[in-house]
């Protein structure tokens, strides 16, 4: 039978090449409250392996999620893996830069508490910390919008702006955040190129598609022009059906097109949809889903700057290989 395997670039005695293990233990998983504050403790006795994942690179991580196509799972992404940093116990900032079609905080089921966006901010009505929208589940996960739906990008507002953002969420009395995650605008227009000014690494989103892997593509050479050399890739909706019936290209072949590092592969799964419309990220279902473990896993390989490797998988009654899930 078919095995799912997913194995680290660097191998290393972790979960990583268990494939969809989860993260956390089934008794974490059933915790009704966060995690303290204070990110450095307790957060080990809960993790499998005994070991919470170590923070690689100097902090702020400054990570942009972008893709070039639309609708291939970027704020999905955003909202997901910034929960399941927030959960592992890094303090995260999340930032829609999406302006006028912004969604991360309906994702988030958060849109009722922005008050202030970051044009308030810059026009001098509103404080940075009172358009910062603390995560009622996990308080070192925060949210910021841009600016409110249906507005257009302000005159003047551009990668100045959002590096003066980045800067001053650095500054914060609180502390600078472990993470600033920002959701990109699909495109290569204004609101990209504003999005990744700041950014020093970037989570490349593609579905297995060829329309999408030629957006992934040319996004993949503007984020290098523009000195982004950490360029990772999430492969979104795989469905290994498709893949057997040679009907979807495999990770693999994904892989080889692109010849980026890969962060985790999520599979087409339903329950994302229903969480998006219930405004309840996915990686916070319990039990979890093989979606939301995929998240997780992808935040573990992003905060240690780690890999994954697809790989062919043999399939023993046809004697064949063929390459499943990137294996
Ligand atoms: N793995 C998945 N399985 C099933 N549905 C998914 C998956 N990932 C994303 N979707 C769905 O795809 C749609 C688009 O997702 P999302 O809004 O995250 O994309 P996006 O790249 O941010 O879009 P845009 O370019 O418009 O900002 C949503 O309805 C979401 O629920
Ligand atoms: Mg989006």
């Amino acid at each position: 039978m078919f095995s799912l395997q997913l194995f680290p670039a660097n191998p290393k005695p972790t979960f990583l090449n268990t494939s969809f293990k989860p993260l956390l233990n089934p008794q974490a998983l059933k915790c009704p409250k966060p995690y303290p504050k204070s990110k450095h403790t307790l957060i080990s006795s809960v993790l499998q392996w005994n070991r919470k994942p170590e923070l690689a690179g100097e902090t702020p991580r400054v990570v942009v999620i972008t893709s070039g196509k639309g609708g291939v799972g970027k704020t999905t992404t955003t909202a997901n893996v910034g929960l399941s940093l927030a959960r592992l116990g890094f303090s995260v900032v999340a930032i829609d830069a999406d302006v006028g079609l912004r969604n991360l905080d309906l994702l988030l089921g958060l849109e009722n508490r922005v008050n202030y966006t970051v044009v308030e901010v810059l026009n001098g009505d509103c404080r940075l910390d009172q358009a910062l929208v603390r995560d009622k589940r996990w308080s070192n996960f925060q949210l910021l919008c841009i600016s409110k739906p249906r507005s257009k990008l302000p005159i003047g507002f551009g990668g100045k702006a959002l590096v003066w953002l980045v800067d001053a969420l650095k500054a914060r009395e609180e502390g600078s955040p472990d993470f600033i995650l920002i959701d990109c605008p699909a495109g290569i227009d204004a609101g990209f190129i504003t999005a990744i000014t700041p950014a020093n690494e970037a989570v490349l989103v593609t579905t297995p598609d060829i329309t999408s892997l030629r957006d992934a593509d040319r996004v993949t050479g503007l984020l290098e022009c523009d000195g982004i050399r950490d360029i990772k890739m999430i492969v979104n909706r795989v469905r290994t059906d498709m893949i057997k019936g040679e009907d979807m290209m495999s990770v693999l072949d994904v892989q080889e097109m692109l010849g980026l590092a890969l962060l985790g592969v999520i599979p087409e799964d339903s329950e994302v949809i229903r969480s998006t419309n219930r405004g309840y990220p996915l990686v916070l279902n319990k039990p979890p889903t093989l979606a939301g473990l995929a998240f997780e896993q992808a935040a573990w390989r992003l905060v240690e700057q780690d890999s994954m490797k697809a790989v062919m998988v043999e399939e023993p009654k046809k004697g064949g290989f063929f390459s499943f899930f990137g294996g």
